[in-house]
């Protein structure tokens, strides 16, 4: 885990400091709705380019993309239309100036030691601005693609334990070679790289999930953890069970730091927000693309039947993310909620991110700074 000793460069993410706000799922068509609106994120390089540059010079903490390689079969052709997420850190490292840059990495398609290697390259080339966001996976038709079986649920994690134990043991600048002999990565000898990352012992780690298992492999190998929050009670114990887990596993780093993810609908009155919100996630929604959705993943998470059941609005709308709709006021107190359940940041995506997020580094950092975020 990322030492704080190696905050000697500038990465929003080393800081110990402040909420953290990021950029999230911005490389594929549609980002995290699931919508037929015509507003709705289409995910050309310019864009993306040059919403990155306005996340960067707007103060934003991160940009985090989400990973896929087939879209959801729906009315359009959501996610279909993507950017693999190495490569576009590699990219924008070269026109941003200070935002932290992840990659999200599936554990089953990346071997570690290419990994490894990439974000080697990333954090040099950044200035010591990589991250890496580890996802063991669940989509059937990625790993399809790859010709992969998907692996039972918590095995998924135990073949992500040896990736990380390979892929952190290799971005320390040690040059000390090392073979590896374990149940899914076997007999790997000599295994070694040079440079290592510039952020040492490791860059920043993420990992996302949501189940025990999900949860305890966060414990055991990241910095930050990305998940979901239903509502405030069931963050409450979302956060309380990743401190127990913590404690059962002695964990000697600091805290694990929780960032939950939030969809963003924000216009100068909550009247307009909600109109708006309605009119992509409601009247616009792509019900065959959330049909479809919603049962690729039921039998892969631990998602409970209720919010697959209830919440469909919120697939549509965000991707199961928590909803902040309203005025600039209403997002930051949205944003507040999130830290007084214990979350360390958020985050966010936009229907449209180029046409949005100005907005919301104009009219909501300004109060979320005030409001001591
Ligand atoms: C907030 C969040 C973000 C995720 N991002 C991705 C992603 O970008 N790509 C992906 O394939 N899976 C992603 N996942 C899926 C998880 O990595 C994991 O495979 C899935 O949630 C099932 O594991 P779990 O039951 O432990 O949650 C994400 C999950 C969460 C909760």
């Amino acid at each position: 885990m990322t030492s704080p000793d190696s905050a000697t460069y500038l990465n929003p993410m080393l800081n110990p400091e402040g909420f953290k706000l990021g950029v999230f799922a911005y490389v594929h068509e549609g980002g995290v709705t699931i919508t037929k609106a015509p507003e709705r994120w289409g995910a050309r390089w310019p864009d993306i380019a040059a919403m990155a540059r306005v996340a960067d010079w707007g103060g934003m903490d991160f940009l985090l993309p989400l990973a896929r390689w087939k879209g959801i079969p729906g009315e359009v052709d959501n996610r279909h239309w993507s950017f693999e997420t190495l490569t576009q850190a590699a990219a924008l490292s070269g026109i941003t100036e200070r935002i932290s840059l992840l990659s999200t990495v599936h554990t089953p398609v990346v071997h570690p030691v290419y990994a490894a290697k990439a974000l080697a390259t990333i954090d040099h080339a950044s200035g010591g601005r990589a991250g890496l966001n580890i996802v063991c996976g669940w989509n059937k038709a990625d790993y399809d693609m790859f010709g992969l079986q998907l692996m039972e649920h918590d095995d998924r994690y135990v073949h992500g334990m040896e990736w990380y134990e390979i892929w952190s043991r290799l971005v320390r600048d040690t040059n000390d070679p090392f073979d590896y002999d374990g149940t899914y990565f076997k007999d790997l000898k000599g295994i070694s790289g040079m440079p290592g990352t510039v952020q040492q012992p490791q860059p920043t780690v993420i990992s996302a999930g949501y189940s025990p298992a999900g949860r305890d492999y966060a414990v055991k190998t990241a910095d930050y953890f990305l998940t979901v929050m239903v509502d405030e009670d069931e963050g409450v114990r979302g956060i309380a069970d990743i401190r127990d887990r913590e404690k059962r596993f002695g964990r000697r780093a600091e805290p694990l730091k929780p960032i939950g993810v939030a969809y963003v609908v924000c216009r100068e009155t909550r009247e307009e927000a909600e109109a708006f919100h309605h009119y992509y996630a409601v009247e616009n929604a792509d019900t065959k693309g959330v049909d479809h959705y919603v049962a690729a993943r039921a039998p892969n998470a631990d998602t409970p039947e209720p919010l697959i059941r209830e919440l469909r609005m919120r697939w549509a709308a965000g991707n199961s993310a928590y909803p902040l709709v309203g005025s600039p006021e209403d997002i930051v107190e949205g944003l507040l909620l999130f830290r007084k359940v214990g979350f360390c940041g958020a985050a966010l995506s936009f229907v449209n991110y180029l046409d949005e997020l100005p907005f919301f580094i104009e009219r909501v950092l300004p109060l979320a700074r005030e409001a001591g975020l």
